[in-house]
């Protein structure tokens, strides 16, 4: 008998649970040391998980870490979206202030948190409201990583299984991020029993339980010792083992359960079996006007605000702590500043369940009531939401259907676009119930299917946005609204292109149909340019004249009614069309003036645009340099807009990229490591992967290189083919195999990559992948197998084929032709045999020094070295030893100089077979000139004095007077690298000062300006 003993509600210390403290405590060592860190503490209900988080964030803050804790709400699920990081921001600002936390932001302001905190004030405006998002999450990352720089911070979820989805993006962004947050420890909390099997929290705990730096922690019931010293703790006294036995025997070590018994009193018989009940014979045992308002509470949710609670209940503040205090005592409910909290939400739900249906109805009823006398009565930004799930819970259709859409609304305020668009789904589930519909939110039911489209885009539930677009179509009377339909229609052909749907072009070209020429409209030019865009994306090819008509056309109806988003947007679809062979001035003006009509109409998403395509176009052409300067602004442009992650991956890609042809390897390595710590999307990864690929097997590391291969496939599979990923993949592989001395292998990837795809239809990366294919063949020959020079000459035949037939457009493209022909020169050279189609060696070496002209024309190393090399080969065959040393000593050098080892390796293997010095001194006496006694315009196209591109680069921002600071800026390297450079460039021109370097650069007139 337990009766008249003083017991405690709760064990003041924490019992148990030494194993699970220190998996915490060594997460946020890993977190301090700089390390991604993260734990997802899982479990039943009461088993004490938040018990553990909060002991852990008590020991947390007196190491002097920041702890920033919130809950996520069972409201979540209608429409109430980012709660927990909602009051994190709340908590923040309290002890911050907002003027504190704008000054830890980037521009200073907090505009866009102010779409989680309307405290914050009106959001900045949004052209874009897809990106809008990105920017919002990157804000919220900034800010943490700017909390972690001052102190470790420990952030806590709570209640993860109740998480919106807009929380649940949120959190899963920061926990793929977390690379970039040193210091910051994340730890979610989630009930498992609440886990059914399509709950959409397991998909994400699934994903995160993958990522390498993720701890996921079951907490199970305690032990029955634990047991035994929690029933301790709470009588103040040791339990008898009789006692212990029933205690154990029922709870089977809950901890909320054991609190729950032992505050009956008695462990006789004849007591509640389940955890439920014996929450609710807690309540029981008060005073009925305590039960009423504890039930009243219960419709409120978890928290209820004091105010709030009084209006419903009519009490005023008096009454109401004077009805609550039993329960106060009771510890059924605690209280604070703002209001009541149920301790145990599992009370707040048994005792919610327990309302009789009508008396649930009206119970929430009178809080949606109430809400809308007052908004204040809630917390800023929440009116809205809390009124939606009051009037749905109270089965009132025409005010649920009117606070819905007003909850939508305020969810799109928030970028919320998964709760918004649950939000208009319930708009339009009540539509027919509720009379004149319309006419009480004031639109059409068309209009909330257009709303919902949009949100459905917004969101990426395309399949939805697909399906209301049907719907929308289907309320339209095309003969009197044709442009209307025509907008639809546009968006539905979009929505399923995105989805893979064959027949979304109809939509695009119904869509142009539809929409009349005259009067211009800005919905022509929308429909047009979308169609152009379309046209010129259709793989194998389009129809020049239709095309320009169409985009020619957009720009010129756009540019009439001012619409300067589809203005701008055209200009670059037409640019895009231009060939690459093209006339350069011509694509940068199409650019410039898309830019500027951007810029006039202060729309960023057109500019980033324009340099994402316009890097990519230059780098096409062979314009590595400037491909590579118009990329790094994009990045610089795409940091200030707060879209690093996006369309500053997409601009790291379009900069790396130039990088690798430049032999600017270490670089280009700089910017693929960072953008990838970004974790930017998929597709971005997989083309990041691939270049530090090349590299790697270029530089001779076939460990890197197979596994950047093998991310590169698992980041591609399920995608749509893409030629600009598929085919460099089946390039990367040819060539791996090959340096890991498997041709037949080599050949097997060729194959499936003729017989898989159309080069044809992409010259820019069918010509690298015939270039692969043709030396495998030739390499395959030479290998001692019958059956393997048979194979590698039948590929050798359907590859010189296709050669023959694909255009070559741009100087790069031109390089790589030239190299396929000398290339199959040799594979049908001596190697494979005297036959008809041999060609004179003379005639060989001629077609080497060509592709290395060419390489060495459009500024790629790399490339070049090879194709000298092949050239010395053959010089070499025929006696020119002097024709084989230049070549040789030339190429020696630009492999040293990309530290591209197995080229370098075949290089000094051919020099020691033709007993080629490949000295400087050597090459002196046969009278060549070598870069470090060459006059600094000797060679062209190369930099002089013996300075490696990169100290050129270095040595010019000497010479302008700029620090090592400046020039790692500029460069886009660290600072120590900018300093290492600087003392190599003095080592070679064999000076002792930067001002002395800057003296001689003069001197010599480098750069002349
Ligand atoms: N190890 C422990 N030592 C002492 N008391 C504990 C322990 N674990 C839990 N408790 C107590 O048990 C009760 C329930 O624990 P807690 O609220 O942490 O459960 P929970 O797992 O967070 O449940 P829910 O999923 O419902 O949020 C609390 O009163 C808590 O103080
Ligand atoms: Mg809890």
């Amino acid at each position: 008998m337990l009766a008249d003993v003083a017991m405690r509600v709760s064990s003041p210390v924490l019992v148990g649970r030494s194993g699970q403290l220190s998996v915490l405590d060594t997460a946020l060592t890993e977190a301090c040391a700089g390390h991604p860190s993260a734990v997802l503490v899982g479990g039943e209900a009461g088993v004490g998980k938040s018990r553990l988080v909060s002991e852990f964030a008590e020991r947390s803050r007196g190491k002097g870490a920041r702890v920033l804790a919130g809950g996520c709400l069972e409201l979540g699920v209608d429409g109430l979206p980012f709660a927990p990081f909602t009051s994190i921001l709340r908590d923040l600002a309290r002890d911050l202030g907002s003027d504190g936390i704008a000054a830890l932001l980037p521009g200073g302001t907090t505009r866009e948190l102010a779409r989680l905190l309307p405290e914050f004030g009106e959001p900045a405006g949004t052209s874009d409201a897809g990106e809008a998002r990105a920017r919002l999450f990157e804000q919220v990352l900034v800010l943490l990583e700017q909390l972690a720089d001052a102190s470790p911070v420990v952030m806590v979820i709570e209640d993860a299984h109740w998480a919106d989805r807009s929380t649940r993006d949120l959190l899963a962004f920061l926990i793929r991020n977390q690379r970039a947050l040193d210091g910051l420890l994340i730890v979610v909390i989630y009930r498992a029993d609440e886990l059914y099997r399509s709950h959409p929290l397991r998909p994400l705990l699934a994903e995160l339980d993958r990522i390498g730096w993720v701890t996921r922690m079951e907490l199970g019931r305690l032990s029955r010792p634990d047991t035994g010293e929690l029933v301790a703790r709470l009588l103040g006294r040791e339990p008898g083992e009789e006692v212990l036995e029933t205690v154990y025997r029922r709870t089977e070590g809950n901890p909320l359960f054991v609190e729950a018994l032992l505050s009956e009193g008695e462990l006789g018989s004849g007591l509640p079996e389940s955890l439920r009940d014996l929450l609710v014979a807690g309540v029981r045992r008060l005073p009925e006007d305590t039960q009423e308002v504890v039930r009243v509470a219960s419709a409120g949710g978890e928290r209820v605000g004091h105010a709030l609670l009084a209006a419903v209940t009519g009490l005023d503040n008096a009454g109401l702590a004077r009805a609550l205090r039993p329960a106060v005592a009771a510890n059924v409910l605690l209280t604070d500043s703002d209001g009541f909290v149920f301790r145990h939400a599992l009370i707040r739900e048994a005792m919610h369940d327990e309302l009789l249906p009508g008396e649930g109805s009206q119970l929430h009823s009178r809080f949606a009531e109430a809400i809308s006398a007052d908004p204040a009565l809630v917390p800023p930004g929440r009116a809205a939401a809390e009124q939606a799930h009051h009037w749905y819970s109270a089965h009132d259709t025409t005010w649920a259907l009117i606070s819905a859409w007003q909850a939508a609304e305020e969810s799109g305020r928030a970028l919320a676009y998964a709760e918004q668009l649950a939000m208009l789904s319930r708009v339009l589930e009540l539509w027919e119930q509720v009379p004149a519909a319309g006419q009480r939110i004031g639109t059409s039911k068309l209009a909330v299917l257009e709303a919902a489209i949009r949100t459905a885009e917004l969101a990426g539930e395309f399949d939805r946005g697909v399906i209301l677009a049907k719907a929308a179509l289907r309320e339209i009377d095309v003969a009197t609204e044709p442009v209307r339909a025509a907008l639809l229609l546009k968006t539905r052909g979009h929505l399923k292109k995105q989805l893979g749907h064959e027949d979304y072009p109809a939509d695009l070209r119904e869509a142009a149909r539809l929409v009349p020429a005259d009067p211009p409209s800005p919905a022509r030019a929308q429909v047009l340019e979308a169609l152009a865009h379309d046209i010129h994306h259709r793989p194998g090819g389009w129809d020049d004249a239709e095309f320009r008509a169409h985009a020619e056309e957009a720009v010129a109806v756009a540019r009439q009614t001012g619409d300067a988003a589809t203005e701008a947007a055209a200009l670059i679809t037409l640019a895009c069309a231009e060939p690459l062979s093209g006339d350069l001035e011509g694509i940068r003006s199409l650019m410039a003036e898309a830019r500027a009509v951007a810029v006039l109409a202060d729309d960023y998403q057109p500019l980033l645009r324009a340099d994402i395509t316009e890097s990519d176009l230059l780098e096409g052409m062979g314009q590595h340099e400037l491909a590579a300067a118009v990329a790094r602004a994009g990045i610089t442009a795409a940091r200030r807009y707060g879209l690093a992650r996006t369309s500053g991956a997409v601009l790291a890609i379009n900069l790396a990229e130039p990088l690798v042809s430049l032999g600017r390897w270490d670089e280009a390595g700089e910017v693929i490591e960072r953008a990838l710590q970004l974790l930017p999307p998929r597709l971005s990864r997989s083309s990041l992967w691939r270049l530090s690929g090349d590299m790697a097997l270029a530089r001779g590391d076939l460990d890197a290189a197979a596994e950047a291969l093998a991310s590169v496939r698992a980041g591609l599979e399920g995608t749509r083919f893409k030629d600009e990923h598929q085919l460099p993949l089946a390039r990367l592989e040819t060539e791996l195999r090959l340096a890991q001395d498997r041709p037949a292998a080599a050949l097997t990837a060729i194959e499936d990559a003729l017989d898989g795809f159309d080069l044809l239809r992409s010259p820019r990366y069918g010509w690298p992948l015939l270039a692969a294919g043709v030396r495998a063949c030739a390499l395959a020959a030479t290998a001692r197998d019958q059956a393997l020079t048979t194979r590698a000459g039948a590929l050798r035949d359907r590859l010189r084929a296709a050669a023959g037939k694909i255009a070559a457009d741009g100087l790069a493209q031109q390089a790589h032709q030239l190299t396929v022909a000398a290339e199959l020169m040799r594979a049908s050279g001596p190697a494979a045999g005297p036959g008809p189609g041999q060609a004179p060696p003379g005639g060989v070496r001629a077609a080497w020094d060509d592709a290395a002209q060419a390489w060495a024309a459009v500024g790629q190393p790399y490339p070049l070295a090879a194709a000298l090399l092949r050239a010395a080969e053959v010089a070499l065959s025929i006696g020119d030893r002097a024709g084989a040393a230049s070549r040789l000593r030339r190429a020696h050098l630009l492999a040293e100089e990309l530290g591209a080892r197995p080229l370098s390796s075949d290089i000094t293997q051919l020099a020691r077979r033709g007993r080629i010095s490949l000295t400087p001194e050597a090459a002196a006496a046969d009278g060549e000139a070598t870069a470090g006694t060459a006059a600094p315009t000797a060679v062209p196209g190369e930099p002089p004095l013996g300075l490696t591109a990169r100290e050129y680069e270095v040595l010019r921002l000497v010479a302008a007077g700029h620090s090592n600071r400046e020039i790692a800026g500029e460069l886009f390297i660290s600072v120590k690298t900018a300093s290492v450079h600087v003392s190599n460039i003095l080592g070679k021109l064999g000076v002792t000062s930067r001002g002395e370097a800057a003296a001689t650069a003069h001197r010599l007139g480098l750069f002349p300006s």
